[in-house]
């Protein structure tokens, strides 16, 4: 029987298990690149403004994705804590996503707006000055030095070549608006952003 030539021979049955999850793999992933859903972006979502695409610079430099996620999955336990899923069209904008997979602290995809400026800047600067029993690191060094300005543009750009859809002007504009920002201005201001997207449905 050719079931039993399959099962008795170890090549064979590997090559055809190749097959099989390669297909399925096939069925389940090129349909997405056809799904508006998934590679449009929601309405109203704009791109990082340059100091906000600095501040996202700064939050990879640092690793912050690293005890962070930013990706509200779709179960009750989170939508409560965190509000509204996440949804693939908040993220089309974002190279490379900085969804993560380890949650040492809370996710973020929703920060924005949830805490002060103030807030934020005490909490870098020390976060057991406002959660005491937080292992976050202090960042003292984001409130002394200052975003390079010279590059933003040419950042800018790059992401245009993916489909961020920055204007000239905006490009044009991006020294004169990071000069001068500390690093805290610009992480704050990336934080500010994230997840405001979507109108608060908690
Ligand atoms: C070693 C792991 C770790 C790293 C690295 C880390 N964090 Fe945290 N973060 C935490 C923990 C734990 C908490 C919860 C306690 C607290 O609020 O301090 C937290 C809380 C936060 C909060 C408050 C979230 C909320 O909803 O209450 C923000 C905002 C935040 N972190 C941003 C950052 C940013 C930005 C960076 C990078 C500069 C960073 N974190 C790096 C562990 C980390």
């Amino acid at each position: 029987m050719s079931h039993e030539k399959v099962e008795k021979n170890l090549g064979l049955m590997v090559g055809l298990i190749i097959v099989v999850v390669s297909l399925g793999g096939l069925a389940e992933i090129v349909p997405l690149f056809f799904d508006s859903q998934v590679n449009e972006p929601v309405e109203g979502l704009e791109p990082l403004s340059a100091v906000e695409l600095e501040g996202r610079d700064i939050y990879i430099r640092e690793g912050c994705h690293v005890c962070h996620t930013q990706k509200v999955r779709p179960f009750r336990a989170e939508t409560e804590r965190y509000g509204h899923y996440s949804v693939a069209g908040e993220h089309v904008y974002d190279h490379p996503f900085l969804w993560g997979s380890k949650r040492t602290g809370p996710d973020l995809a929703r920060v924005g707006g949830r805490y002060s400026d103030a807030w934020h800047r005490l909490h870098f600067y020390d976060p057991r000055m406002v959660v005491p029993e937080s292992n976050m690191p202090a960042y003292p060094w984001l409130f002394e030095q200052k975003v390079d300005p010279t590059q933003t543009a040419t950042k800018m750009r790059a992401l245009r070549t993916l489909g961020v859809p920055y204007t000239d002007e905006q490009i044009a504009n991006a020294e004169e608006n990071v000069r001068g920002t500390f690093e805290i201005q610009a992480l704050i201001a990336y934080l500010q952003q994230l997840g405001t997207a979507i109108p608060e449905q908690r």
